[in-house]
């Protein structure tokens, strides 16, 4: 827990009985105005303190209020039913903030809270040579920010990209190839897209006729047994999708530690099949090794096939070694799956197989997202770069080109890119990750409403007012340089802030200030919650907020033009949400951009 709201508990803790840690968990932000700055919900202490909630509520209230001391963080208590609400001496609150701003510096909001425990991330994953889609660009946003989000709580953090690159289907590829293919065509400019209908043509072929069906069989079975020209192909198709797959994952920002598709598995199966007979979980049923959930007292949920009579392994074989092997090498904290919902009956049956071997999976979990809405089949199933994400760029530079923002002409095509990925990204961030979303074109990448290229301008604004600030005001400027930038040691965060010194916190006390405040304030906590909750959307509403609040303050109060000292205040605040801004932008995989 923060610093700022362990502040706030204590002076609750001692008249609750608990310590401010426990408190400061409680802190919530009350919606209806008048309830106090804070609010502590009491009921969830009833059991313990053996106390109805309003009475727990009505006794604190009284003994802390009687303990309130000028000039304290918390100005006054009250108790309203089972709430205890608070309201906060706001000089002191705003010298709290920005010093805990000063003292973490760019580190501001990050935690060591998972110091020492590895999360293994299974995200983007797509399926080589067949087109990356719409699902598997949300798995790689929803995944990448994940991956940032645990870093910044000092986990140790293992993204896995899972490849679909085995199984029986690349026996009807091989096949496919080795009837038709033709050379011109995979060295043109859709070779996934000429793969992906070789490997159709065959499919369809041995629906029809049982000698295609065998061909593939026979050529899976080569590519099983290392035959080199199948091992061979299967290698360059591979690497022509990989290829295809960079260009995605470089305008995403996006890096794996590991890639390690289902082929990775293969000799990791037997293992896993090992530890099912040991462990007396697996069974032949009709020639087939199945898991059958409903004789280990689970009834409803179907068997689990882990190798066909023809001795083929499947998906969910892989995808049950993958585990194994990923609890048994990392020892991880939590195994997440960032996949498509329509997969849901498959993970729990991974998980109830993994419980059923004995490993702990309570620690895996399925960050299950929903379907994009508004886009056509062509761009649902096709090469997401050119169609969803390069239509986003577009968009982005018509806008700009009709100087809807400036931007110094030769930055126009940089800032488009970012412009449009960051479209992208935070529409699909911006809603809880099961919900569905829909991309409408009109309005994501708009400079304006609650769109991830206003946040960007948003940031960009709050670099022009610390720039102009240091036009009309160089010494401010000089005042401020070390302000949340290298952390500070305490002495010198005292030097900075204070009454007479350059930063004057008495200085920061209307109520909009007071609303931006609160909410940098909230920052480490929105982290916390947003990773824990495996929910980036509560850091993208988070971040529309502080950009609303923000300007709320500047339609209120001048910057560059106040007086000195209440200059250098604002200053001090226009940094301080600056910073959160783009370190937040940034974990949700959006660059903010500094001119436009
Ligand atoms: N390749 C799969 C697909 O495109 C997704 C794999 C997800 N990860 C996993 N461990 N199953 O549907």
């Amino acid at each position: 827990m923060d610093a700022i709201a362990i502040r706030i508990a204590a002076a609750l803790a001692p008249h609750l009985g608990l310590e401010p840690e426990e408190v400061a968990g409680l802190l919530e932000v009350p919606r209806e105005a008048g309830r106090g700055d804070y609010a502590v919900p009491c009921f969830s202490l009833a059991r313990r303190l053996r106390r109805a909630p309003a009475q727990i509520a009505a006794e604190a209230a009284a003994a802390a209020s009687a303990a309130i001391a000028p000039g304290g963080l918390v100005r006054a208590v009250q108790a309203v039913g089972p709430y205890l609400n608070l309201w906060l001496e706001p000089a002191t609150f705003a010298e709290a903030v920005l010093s805990e701003v000063a003292l973490h510096g760019r580190q501001y909001g990050e935690s060591r809270r998972g110091a020492g425990q590895r999360v293994v991330i299974d995200y983007s994953s797509p399926n080589i040579a067949k087109r990356f889609h719409i699902g598997h660009l949300r798995s790689t946003v929803i995944g990448a920010a994940l991956v940032r989000l645990h870093r910044a709580q000092g986990y140790e953090v293992i993204g896995v990209n899972h490849l679909g690159d085995w199984g029986t289907q690349f026996g009807h590829l091989i096949a496919a190839w080795e009837r038709w293919g033709e050379e011109e065509r995979l060295a043109g400019d859709d070779p996934i897209g000429y793969l992906q209908e070789l490997y159709v043509r065959h499919n369809r072929a041995a629906a029809e006729d049982p000698a295609y069906a065998e061909r593939a069989r026979a050529a899976f079975k080569r590519l099983e047994d290392g035959d080199p020209s199948a091992r061979a192909l299967w290698s360059r198709f591979r690497e022509l999708s990989l290829r295809e797959f960079a260009r995605i994952y470089e305008l995403l920002g996006v890096e794996f530690e590991q890639i390690a598709g289902e082929s990775f598995y293969e000799d990791k199966i037997p293992h896993a099949l090992e530890l099912c007979a040991a462990r007396g979980v697996s069974e032949w049923s009709e020639g087939a090794l199945i898991i059958d959930f409903a004789r280990h007292g689970h009834p409803g949920l179907p068997p689990m096939l882990l190798r066909r009579s023809d001795g083929a392994t499947l998906y969910a074989t892989r995808d049950l070694a993958a585990a194994i092997y990923r609890f048994e090498t990392y020892d991880p904290a939590k195994i997440l799956y960032v996949i498509g919902a329509p997969q849901k009956l498959h993970l729990e049956q991974l998980f109830t197989a993994l419980r059923l071997l004995g490993f702990p999976a309570e620690r895996c979990a399925h960050v299950a997202f929903g379907h994009v809405q508004g886009m056509s089949t062509r761009e649902g199933t096709a090469i997401l770069l050119d169609e969803v994400l390069g239509r986003a760029i577009r968009l982005a530079e018509e806008r700009i080109r009709a100087g809807e923002v400036r931007v110094p002409a030769e930055q126009i095509e940089r800032t488009a890119r970012a412009v449009g990925v960051g479209a992208v990204v935070f529409a699909d961030l911006r809603h809880r990750h099961l919900k569905d979303i829909a991309f409408d074109w009109d309005r994501i990448v708009r400079f304006e409403g609650e769109t991830g290229p206003y946040l960007q301008y948003a940031h960009a604004r709050l670099c022009s007012i610390a720039e102009q600030v240091a036009a009309v005001d160089p010494e401010a400027a000089a005042a401020l340089v070390e302000f949340g930038r290298e952390p500070l040691a305490p002495a010198q965060v005292g030097a900075l802030l204070g009454a007479g010194r350059p930063i004057e916190p008495q200085l920061l006390v209307e109520p909009e200030t007071f609303a931006v405040l609160r909410l940098v304030g909230a920052y480490p906590r929105t982290l916390e919650r947003a990773a824990a909750e495996l929910e980036p959307s509560v850091l993208a509403q988070y971040l529309l907020e502080l950009a609303g609040a923000f300007s709320g303050f500047y339609h209120a109060h001048h910057v560059k033009n106040a007086e000195p000292a209440q200059r250098r205040a604002r200053l001090a605040l226009v940094h301080a949400v600056r910073h959160v801004l783009a370190h937040g932008l940034t974990l949700l995989g959006i660059e903010p951009l500094e001119r436009m």
